[in-house]
């Protein structure tokens, strides 16, 4: 069984998700951590991220273990090598193919299906569990989001901005597994609010839904 937090890079998606599942003792999962180990593999392989046959002929392949914030890739962690601006951006072309992201998808479901989950990601509650019991998609201002990320990676703002605005309309205008929020989805946007109180209203939710004991 899966809680699913899906919106657009920099929303909050992983402190809220990171957050959750401890709060309520289920297993955290970063979907986007398994598109950025197959875009570090292309990478690494030579591989042109807009190759979709060549991208989709390798992910099927790919050994990934997802623990918590710790990524395995044939049994190495790439959790540091993965978050790159390099890898980021090839993240954002890997994860347009088709075959990639039902190969993706494939090893969520078996992993969600195995446990209670929080995942996180663009297309949880839409395409990987549209039965999940709780969708909450997270929104924020873009600026908002620049600024966080920029934060985080140590980039100059408008340099972050601007390439947030490709990879969003990437994300929302791909044919599979696009950024949308699910019809059932509860749309939370953080702009201004503190984690904490993030986290404890979709606690709430989750504890209200008789989805986590009380
Ligand atoms: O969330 P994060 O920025 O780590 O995601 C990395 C990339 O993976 C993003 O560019 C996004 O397009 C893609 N992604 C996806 N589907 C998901 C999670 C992430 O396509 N469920």
């Amino acid at each position: 069984m899966v809680i699913a937090i899906d919106g657009p890079a920099g929303a909050g998606k992983s402190t809220v998700a990171r957050g959750v599942a401890e709060a309520l003792g289920f297993t955290y999962l970063d979907s986007g951590s398994m598109y950025r180990s197959t875009a570090l593999a292309a990478l690494r392989a030579g591989l042109d991220p807009a190759d979709g046959e060549a991208v989709t002929d390798l992910a099927r392949g790919l050994e990934i273990a997802v623990d918590g914030g710790t990524i395995l890739l044939g049994g190495v962690d790439v959790s540091g090598d993965i978050r790159t601006p390099a890898v980021t951006e090839a993240a954002s072309k890997v994860s347009a193919h088709p075959g990639v992201r039902e190969s993706m998808v494939e090893r969520q479901r078996a992993m969600i299906d195995a446990g209670d989950y929080v995942a996180e990601g663009r297309d949880i509650g839409t395409v990987v569990s549209p039965d999940s019991p709780l969708k909450v998609f997270l929104v924020a201002s873009d600026s908002e989001r620049a600024r966080r990320r920029a934060a985080q990676t140590g980039e100059p703002f408008e340099v972050v901005l601007a390439a947030q605005r490709e990879r969003d309309r990437r994300d929302r205008e791909r044919k599979h597994g696009a950024l949308r929020s699910a019809d059932d989805a509860v749309e939370v946007d953080t702009t201004g609010l503190e984690v904490a109180d993030v986290v404890s209203r979709v606690a709430e939710m989750a504890r209200a839904r008789g989805i986590a004991a009380p």
